[in-house]
């Protein structure tokens, strides 16, 4: 049996050199020791934590992987309201705020303190002797989410701060949680190649990852925070600057982006010097925010109700950029919508490069008055796609045209029709439009339909060109043409057979999903899943009146009417006798449909031991259900391994060694959507870069899991 003391010495140590290194690294940029080595003294220092936790110290750098869940967050009163600041996008109110500042100090000799406008999410952060003790969100300004152990694991935030003289035993440091653009673009990309919804903009990610319930999710999505503010009880520094340089020695990360300027003059100079240079830091701001620096002047500014009198923040105009409209392309989507895209001279915006951009619907095209080989204004505001919002008349070529919508879709030349109070025209081809086919076929196959592995989007439009498919049914005849398959060039034995393979698990797929799989206009997730538990079967929903569809709970009229359309269809009916043929389950078995959700996409678990509520089996199904997948082997992209009771020790050993998170039975039922969670139903429109359709996406607030959650390394700071 080891000695307490010396393990308890052993952990000590470690933890004061882990915490060390981290500040060396974060804060100095300096890396004393190789990645290696700082995970191997990690590993090592995780392992004694879980063989006495009783001698885990309070924030250990192990924190940093989370793995904490919280259910629900509870809230805290802030010591200080949180306020806001005035706003304004022009130089004549800084001036006017300088002048204001000069009354009522009634001195020219004051001081501005310039900093970066960091577009992220408002913490609060306390220290107590030293340790972070609470991290706590903005919320209404009076009260707000304790959310520590999703603050914890941000890794450039120290856990401890180094001692130094004057440093209050208790303080306040207030500052933006952020996610780095690289690291949202990282994930955006993932996320539109696994077909999910896009995220709006970084501080819509940071903000919902913080939201998060797993901390150890929180870990992978590697936000970054940057200090703004101080706040203690008395009088520990005489300047708001003096304060950013001790904040900055005591280890935590101030963005060296601030200046003191000692006229508005040198302000302006300071907003124009950013107001390109800001698109190079790697964290999305919106502004600069002016605060007069010396702390008793801020005292007698004071404070409105709502925001400090000594400062103010300017906002950058949105950007805008100034480019030759092409021409209009227009796509026609599952449902047969005609949206406009707009296809630009390439022109840098924002830190991108925009080629198409949104605008909307016909209705638009006429307000804008928009004629091809005009110079458009595209704007990007909080949102991914650009937009057109204005036209340089003065640029127009002479004689240009208006655009002229087209009267007939422009895949399949049906005249199209524009139904009373709807801003889009549709192409009414159900049957026959190549692109409207096709993206119902891919809707059927994806992930949260009837999910067909080895059928992706681009194979089935693949198998649609060539003429295999044209409906879902004929993906259940497909086993039927394996000679035609194995002519197909790319197409190996073992993509055939994995397709195959797929093709029959999908005859597993509970009814709801295969509901919501046939697109139904306005069947979306959880219409189906409502639907699929009130009727039980295609059958009884064929046999309802529309009447009775319409008075079904929770189903509106419109999405009624839509479904008794589709219903009474004879080409839908064939469909239908079709697909239950082939084996597709159309009546709902069990007691309800498989709640699905998902919330583990991206993520691989190993299951291992028995466990106390749940076979293997059903465990797995559950997570498939969730969107995760399982695997049989220890690996270092693993996000977790579930133990059950009896997991052999060399299982343990390896996932610890990999850093791979361990959780029990508990933990893995605790990551998912509880009974009554409502799926985020907002849509957008997303620009599909691919081929010539415009499909809707989800939107999410805030984004289900994704990467790998042991995303211990140190590789990829950006600080
Ligand atoms: S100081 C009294 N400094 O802007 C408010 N705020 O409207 C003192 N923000 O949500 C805030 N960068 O999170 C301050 N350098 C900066 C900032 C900053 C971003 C955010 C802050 C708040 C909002 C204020």
């Amino acid at each position: 049996m080891p000695d307490q003391n010396s393990i308890q010495q052993q952990i000590q140590q470690l933890t004061e050199r882990l915490h060390y290194l981290n500040h060396q690294y974060y804060q100095n940029d300096v890396s004393d020791v190789s990645d290696q080595e700082f995970d191997r003294m990690l590993a090592e220092l995780q392992t004694l934590e879980q063989q006495y936790p009783e001698l885990a110290l309070p924030n250990s750098p192990t924190q940093r992987v989370g793995g904490t869940i919280t259910k629900q967050f509870p809230t805290a009163l802030h010591r200080y309201p949180m306020l806001s600041l005035g706003n304004t996008y022009s130089e004549a109110d800084l001036r006017e705020f300088d002048e204001r500042v000069r009354r009522v100090l009634d001195s020219d000799d004051y001081t501005y303190v310039c900093e970066m406008k960091f577009d992220g999410v408002a913490m609060s952060l306390t220290y107590e002797d030293g340790q972070l003790t609470q991290g706590v969100t903005r919320g209404d300004g009076t009260r707000g989410d304790v959310v520590t152990p999703n603050v914890r694991t941000i890794k450039n935030l120290p856990l401890h701060l180094r001692p130094a003289p004057g440093q209050p035993r208790e303080f306040e440091v207030r500052g933006e949680i952020f996610m780095p653009n690289p690291v949202f673009n990282d994930l955006n990309a993932e996320r539109e190649q696994n077909g999910e919804a896009l995220l709006a903009n970084p501080r819509n990610a940071a903000s919902g990852t913080l939201k998060l319930q797993d901390s150890a999710l929180v870990a992978a999505r590697r936000l970054r925070f940057f200090a703004y503010s101080f706040l203690s009880p008395g009088r520990v520094f005489s300047s708001h600057s003096a304060s950013l340089r001790a904040l900055k020695d005591w280890g935590l990360p101030v963005s060296d982006t601030w200046r003191c300027c000692n006229t508005i003059t040198e302000v302006l100079d300071f907003i124009h010097a950013w107001e390109k240079k800001r698109f190079e830091l790697p964290v999305a701001t919106d502004g600069i925010v002016i605060k007069v620096d010396d702390f008793r002047q801020q005292e007698i500014l004071g404070f409105t109700a709502k925001s400090p009198r000594w400062a103010i923040a300017y906002k950058y105009p949105a950007e805008k950029a100034r480019t030759r409209l092409n021409t209009i392309q227009y796509q026609v989507g599952r449902t047969g919508a005609v949206t406009p895209v707009a296809m630009l001279d390439p022109v840098p915006l924002a830190g991108t490069v925009v080629k198409r951009a949104s605008v909307h619907n016909a209705n638009q095209i006429a307000a804008l008055d928009l004629r091809l080989g005009d110079l458009v204004f595209v704007e990007k505001g909080g949102e991914i796609i650009p937009k057109i919002t204005g036209v340089d008349l003065g640029a127009r070529p002479a004689g240009a045209e208006p655009i002229r919508y087209p009267t007939e879709c422009p895949a399949c030349n049906t005249p199209l029709v524009r139904p009373e109070g709807e801003a889009h025209y549709r192409c009414p081809n159900e049957r026959g439009c190549p692109p409207q086919l096709k993206a119902r076929l891919e809707h059927y196959v994806s992930r949260k339909a009837l999910n067909i592995e080895g059928l992706g989007a681009e194979t089935v439009g693949r198998f649609f060109d060539l003429g295999l498919l044209q409906t879902p049914a004929d993906i259940y005849d497909l086993p039927q043409r394996r000679d035609e398959l194995v002519k197909l060039e790319r197409l190996g034995e073992k993509s055939i057979t994995n397709l195959l393979a797929g093709i029959e698990g999908s005859k597993q797929v509970p009814f709801d999903r295969v509901l919501f799989g046939l697109g139904i206009r306005y069947v979306g997730e959880t219409v189906a899943e409502k639907l699929a538990l009130h009727y039980r079967s295609i059958d009884a929903m064929m046999a309802a009146s529309a009447e009775e569809l319409a008075a079904t709970p929770e189903v509106g009229g419109v999405i009624a009417e839509s479904l008794a359309f589709w219903l009474q269809d004879a080409g839908n009916r064939e469909l239908i006798e079709r697909l239950r043929s082939a084996g597709v389950q159309l009546v709902l078995t069990g007691e309800a449909p498989q709640a699905h959700s998902d919330r583990l996409a991206g993520l691989t678990f190993v299951l291992s031991g028995v466990f106390e509520d749940h076979s293997r089996d059903e465990l797995e199904a559950l997570i498939v259900s969730h969107g995760g997948k399982v695997t049989g082997s220890i690996s270092k992209k693993l996000s977790y391994l579930v133990a059950g009771d009896k997991m052999g020790p060399a299982k343990r050993e390896k996932a610890t060694t990999l850093k791979v998170p361990i959780i029990g039975e508990a933990d893995l039922l605790a990551m998912l959507p509880g009974e009554d969670e409502a799926q985020p139903e907002e849509e957008i429109l997303a620009l599909k870069n691919s081929d010539s359709s415009v499909e809707s996406k989800n939107l999410e607030t805030f984004p289900a899991p994704k990467s790998s959650a042991n995303d211990l390394g140190r590789q990829g700071s950006l600080f």
